[in-house]
């Protein structure tokens, strides 16, 4: 089993969208997962309480059992748990980040969370995880250039030297409707554009989390 946290110091970057939406992409591709909910204000349980068709397993828990939850869920057969944490509360973070075998640092092109992200990536760094950086919410490409906040941004992880997931999720609608039903963006219109970088995204971060084993599988 791999466990995957999504973190953010910044309220508001995607944290619990991206925490969904890799669970659900990694399930549809035959995975089995957990979503750890960490996050007092539920935010993930409540999407996924909401879901009619089979869906990831969930745990409504706090950092200080993630371990606990870890050991079931390996004798359980879970492939994948992605830990939902808060923004603010620094020990439920750090106690993600202890579990984690991949920190997810979702971070907007904007100057606010770029300022938290020096944050968020020093907390990574005391912890000794790998992390790697989603851009959210990011404008969309203009005939396939990347308007000046997004240069900026990646200019400014690099100077961080946070590794960026090359497919960057961009902003759409679909990634709010779909959770009115418990679904991803993905679900909703599968050969859409957000099944499209979700699908890139997630065999992005199954090659990191699962090497070769992943390979195998999609081969
Ligand atoms: N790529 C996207 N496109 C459009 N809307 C998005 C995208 N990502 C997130 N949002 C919206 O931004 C808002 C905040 O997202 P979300 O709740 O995932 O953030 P969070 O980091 O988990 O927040 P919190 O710090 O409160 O836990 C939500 O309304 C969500 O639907
Ligand atoms: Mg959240």
């Amino acid at each position: 089993m791999r466990t995957i946290a999504v973190i953010a110091r910044k309220g508001g970057s995607g944290k619990s969208t991206v925490a969904l939406h890799v669970a659900l992409a990694a399930q549809l591709r035959g995975r089995k997962v957990l979503v750890a909910d960490t996050d007092a204000q539920r935010t993930a349980t409540h999407v996924l309480k909401g879901r009619r068709a089979a869906g990831p397993e969930l745990a409504e828990t706090s950092g200080a059992k993630l371990f606990a939850l870890q050991v079931q869920a390996v004798k359980a057969g879970v492939d994948l748990m992605v830990v939902d944490t808060p923004a603010v509360v620094e020990e439920e973070i750090s106690y993600a980040i202890v579990a984690a075998d991949l920190c997810l640092l979702v971070i907007r092109p904007t100057f606010v969370d770029l300022a938290a992200a020096i944050q968020t990536a020093s907390i990574v760094r005391r912890l000794r995880k790998p992390a790697l950086v989603v851009l959210n919410q990011a404008p969309p490409a203009r005939t396939g250039v990347e308007t000046p906040s997004v240069k900026r941004a990646l200019e400014a992880l690099l100077l961080l030297r946070l590794p960026v997931i090359p497919t960057l999720l961009r902003a759409r609608l679909s990634y709010q409707t779909a959770f009115e039903s418990g679904r991803s963006a993905e679900e909703l219109d599968p050969p859409g554009e957000a099944g499209r970088e979700m699908g890139e995204l997630w065999t992005f971060v199954e090659g990191f989390l699962f090497g070769r084993q992943a390979a195998e599988r999609a081969g």
